[in-house]
């Protein structure tokens, strides 16, 4: 080895970038965009403004978010060739892969470069606009119903929720609860400084790929169940408590002997905060307000709630730092929603998705060098070739 290499196995004590986007301090379990509270924004915010605010870094005038938002409504119409793309998929698919497929597959309806283009802003209107209409798709043709269109006299959530729940037989009314919810949960998924998927879209983007294959690179890594999609695995595990009698005490003790039984509590853990998630917080408390408000009393949020405490007065879990995550709650708001388990992995995508812009264009505008790392190598040393007949 020329040199000497530092081992740092997941990064965990590796720098990758600077970045003036998000701000986490895991200690004191602090979360800002921009230097914006997360609690700040998640209350008084849109999600479309948050958007603005982490791509552009100021929060937009009234002028900006006009021209930002009807932008991305003149966008939410996807080519209906990418419908021959998706029939193509069996109906059984998961979300998370066509979604992965579909944005790659919009590199090849607008090629134009980023950097060369007299209108970058273009492909980030498009990613913003058409994402949620892709995200519905699967959704539809899993239940057998049409897909919807968007219909640009909505807002950016209502009409995602229009596309999702409206059928032609019936009018379709957006409950503005459900609205509400949907707009704090995809503030407080917006962006997370360098986590797994973030640093996915960096480092394609860093070989100069193009936006759309770097985005589709960062959902496929957000869909691993130690990532994004931890929030379908919660609701799977909270599921088989309940089936199992709700004796937490069982998972607890199949977690603590994780070596043998291979069981995490998922929604719980994290890299960086060794404290509560900030998100959890606000999340848990959304749950209560959002079930009471929609009349939705769903046992597993008392299951999730018992498996909380019992976690957080075992020293098995103290010791090692282990609070619930973004992702422990967040499922039972989207199931009251509505919105079915193999989808909470694709909510949290179109909620990371300005992030992940943010973050790209932040890392190109930069001249980040192309990501590289280097490794210790512990492999065989120098040996001849043995001819075919000799082995
Ligand atoms: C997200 O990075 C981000 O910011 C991600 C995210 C974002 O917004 O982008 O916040 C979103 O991905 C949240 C995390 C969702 N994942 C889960 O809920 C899956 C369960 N959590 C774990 O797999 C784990 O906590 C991670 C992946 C989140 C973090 O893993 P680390 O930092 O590599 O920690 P580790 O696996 O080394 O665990 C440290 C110890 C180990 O025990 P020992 O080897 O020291 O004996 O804690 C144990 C682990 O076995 N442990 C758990 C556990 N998580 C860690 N034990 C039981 N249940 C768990 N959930």
């Amino acid at each position: 080895q020329t040199g000497y290499v530092t081992l740092d196995r997941g990064y965990k004590n590796t720098g990758a970038t600077q970045s003036a986007i998000t701000f986490l301090d895991g200690e004191e379990g602090i979360l800002r965009y921009r230097g914006y509270s997360i609690e700040d924004l998640a209350s008084k915010a849109s999600f479309l403004e948050v958007a603005y605010l982490l791509i552009y870094g100021e929060l937009p005038t009234a002028n900006q978010y006009e021209t930002f938002s009807n932008g991305i409504r003149r966008h939410t119409l996807v080519n209906e060739d990418m419908r021959k793309i998706f029939d193509g998929f069996p109906v059984s698919a998961h979300p998370m892969c066509v979604l992965a497929s579909l944005v790659s597959a919009m590199s090849a309806f607008y090629p134009d470069s980023y950097e060369g283009n007299k209108n970058p802003d273009l492909h980030i209107v498009r990613l913003l606009a058409k994402l949620p209409t892709l995200a519905t798709w699967s959704y539809k043709r899993a239940l057998g119903h049409p897909i919807n269109y968007p219909k640009n006299q909505l807002d950016y959530i209502p009409n995602f929720l229009h596309m999702m729940f409206a059928l032609p037989v019936e009018d379709y009314k957006v409950d503005p609860v459900v609205a509400e919810a949907l707009n704090v949960l995809l503030i407080l998924h917006a962006d997370h400084e360098q986590n797994c998927s973030t640093s996915t879209v960096r480092l394609v983007g860093s070989s100069q790929a193009n936006l759309y294959s770097s985005i589709s690179a960062g959902i496929s890594a957000l869909w691993g169940p130690l990532h994004g999609g931890a929030n379908q695995e919660v609701i799977e595990m909270l599921e088989d408590i309940k089936a199992d009698g709700g004796d937490v005490g069982k998972y607890i003790d199949m977690a603590k002997n994780a070596k043998t039984t291979g069981f995490r509590l998922f929604g719980f853990g994290h890299r960086v905060y060794k404290n509560f998630d900030p998100r959890a917080k606000i999340i848990k408390k959304a749950a209560d307000d959002v079930l009471a408000k929609l009349g939705v009393n769903d046992p597993v949020l008392e299951i999730a709630k018992g498996l909380e405490e019992a976690a957080l007065n075992d020293p098995y879990f103290v010791q090692r730092k282990l609070y619930p995550n973004v992702d422990f709650y967040s499922g039972i708001i989207y199931r009251a929603l509505g919105i079915p388990t193999n989808m909470f992995t694709v909510m949290f995508a179109i909620g990371r998705l300005p992030g992940w812009i943010a973050q790209w264009k932040e890392m190109r505008e930069q001249k980040e060098p192309i990501g590289r790392p280097r490794q210790i190598y512990t492999g065989a040393t120098l040996r001849e070739f043995v001819p075919l007949e000799q082995r």
